[in-house]
């Protein structure tokens, strides 16, 4: 098992690029299956999460041809000629929940589905109620058996429905958003996300050939078609990346410029940081962040869907809050047990109290150097940020989490100055845990 062993008190200083997002590459992966013709996907995130969707397509039946780019990403040919399996079995799907975008695909390509239910995680039970009920409004039979969901088309195709999402979900408006492309008529999406992924994987679908209007509002109008065809379509970047990396460069007083992004994908975020005394230079295509050392404000923050401030980079944040002058008062809002991160934070000496859905941050001068274990993706780094801010050094275990969402973390860390380095040791790895 890896661990990572970061020595604090360098400001970052340099370039980093931002690879494309994992949250809009795993929806787009799944789409593939739409359609027997072959689509491209440029700008792909290498991350463990994507082999798992990539390995849960291979045995769906999706070929796969992928080639490195020179700006570190990969482009990838998917071509789902044949589905030669419409099940996908519990010991991929617990590996990564996000299988689940499977579902809609598959029912609306073959008219049947067995998906193993992904079942909870570290930072909550994560049902998948939503996806079932949108989909029985399209005319999926849908039963629960033996830990699957097994569902059917009666009919042979899913016709068109009004779905009302009575909580905002990213990954059943996704499911419903894909279902409904091929369905037969009109469907409507009601209270669905608008996160900038969502808004990528319907700008793809339509280059398709799917009919979608709404997308990126919270209500999504879809004209089911007969078939789609093939594309190709560049990943967007990743906004969770990005704003992890400019609290990085706050937290350890730097001035970084982050590249191969784009504007407007955390605005609420940057407002934010900015009420904190983060200087932040929105360009095109990349980020100037700096911020002097003990500069910052404690601002407090309500993590929400999107637009507003992300539920992904709550942890993050408030490892930033953690040596801010003042308090923050954080509220996590979307996920029942996302604070796993305190105990861990506070063995590096933050003051922070958690109550119910809400933790009160007390700024200290400096963060103490300790061994430190990760607990899920966005957790583990929120350490890595502590550690590159706090006095001495740091350990940083089980980081196979941080293989999940972050592709080339030491390097593109160390190209900024950073002190850290990935260390192998021979501790047996725990068995596997869920992931996130
Ligand atoms: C997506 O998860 C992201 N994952 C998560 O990122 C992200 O935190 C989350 O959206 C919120 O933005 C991917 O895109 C692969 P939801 P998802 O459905 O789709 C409840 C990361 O770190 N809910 O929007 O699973 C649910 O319990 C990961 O990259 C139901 O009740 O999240 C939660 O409280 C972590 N029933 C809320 O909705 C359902 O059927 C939002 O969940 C579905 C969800």
């Amino acid at each position: 098992m890896d661990k990572l062993v970061i020595r604090g008190g360098t400001p970052l200083k340099g370039q980093i690029p931002i690879s494309g997002a994992k949250n809009a590459a795993l929806p787009l992966m799944a789409a593939t299956l739409l359609t027997d013709q072959p689509v491209t996907l440029t700008n792909m995130p290498k991350l463990a999460d994507i082999h798992s969707m990539a390995a849960l397509l291979d045995q769906h039946g999706v070929k796969r041809k992928t080639q490195d780019e020179a700006s570190g990403g990969q482009t990838v040919d998917f071509h789902a000629k044949t589905i030669e399996s419409t099940t996908a079995p519990y010991d991929l799907v617990r590996k990564m929940r996000a299988s689940v975008l499977v579902l809609g695909p598959l029912l609306a390509r073959e008219g049947q589905a067995t998906v193993s239910l992904p079942g909870g995680c570290a930072i909550g039970n994560r049902p998948v109620d939503l996806h079932l009920k949108g989909l029985a409004e399209l005319g999926a039979e849908v039963a629960l058996e033996g830990g699957y969901v097994k569902a059917q088309v009666p009919s042979g195709r899913l016709h068109g429905g009004r779905v009302v999402f009575p909580v905002v979900s990213v990954g059943a408006t996704e499911n419903l958003l894909m279902a409904a492309c091929l369905a037969d008529g009109e469907s409507i999406l009601v209270n669905a996300a608008r996160e900038p992924e969502i808004t990528d994987l319907a700008e793809c679908l339509i280059a398709m050939g799917a009919e979608i209007e709404g997308h990126g509002t919270d209500t999504i109008r879809i004209q089911g078609k007969d078939k789609l065809g093939g594309a190709v379509h560049k990943v967007v970047p990743d906004r969770i990346e990005t704003g992890t990396y400019v609290m990085a460069a706050a937290i350890t007083g730097g001035d970084v410029e982050l590249t191969n992004t784009r504007s407007g994908l955390l605005e609420s975020v940057f407002e934010i940081l900015r009420e904190a005394g983060v200087t932040i230079e929105e360009g095109e295509r990349s980020i100037r962040v700096s911020a002097k050392r003990g500069g910052l404000k404690g601002v407090d923050v309500m993590t929400e869907p999107f637009p507003g401030f992300p539920t992904d980079l709550q942890a993050q944040f408030m490892t930033l809050m953690s040596v801010a002058n003042g308090a923050s008062m954080i509220t996590e809002t979307i996920f029942e047990n996302r604070f796993m991160h305190v105990p861990e934070l506070a063995r590096m000496g933050a003051n922070i109290n958690v109550h119910h859905s809400s933790a009160l941050v007390r700024g200290v001068d400096r963060l103490i150097g300790a061994p430190v274990m990760a607990t899920d993706l966005r957790a583990s780094v929120s350490l890595v940020l502590a550690a590159m801010a706090a006095d001495g050094e740091t350990e940083v275990n089980r980081i196979y989490h941080l293989d999940r969402g972050y592709e080339n973390l030491v390097e593109k860390l160390s190209a900024c100055g950073a002190n850290i380095r990935r260390v192998t040791t021979n501790a047996d790895a725990p068995a596997e845990e869920e992931t996130v």
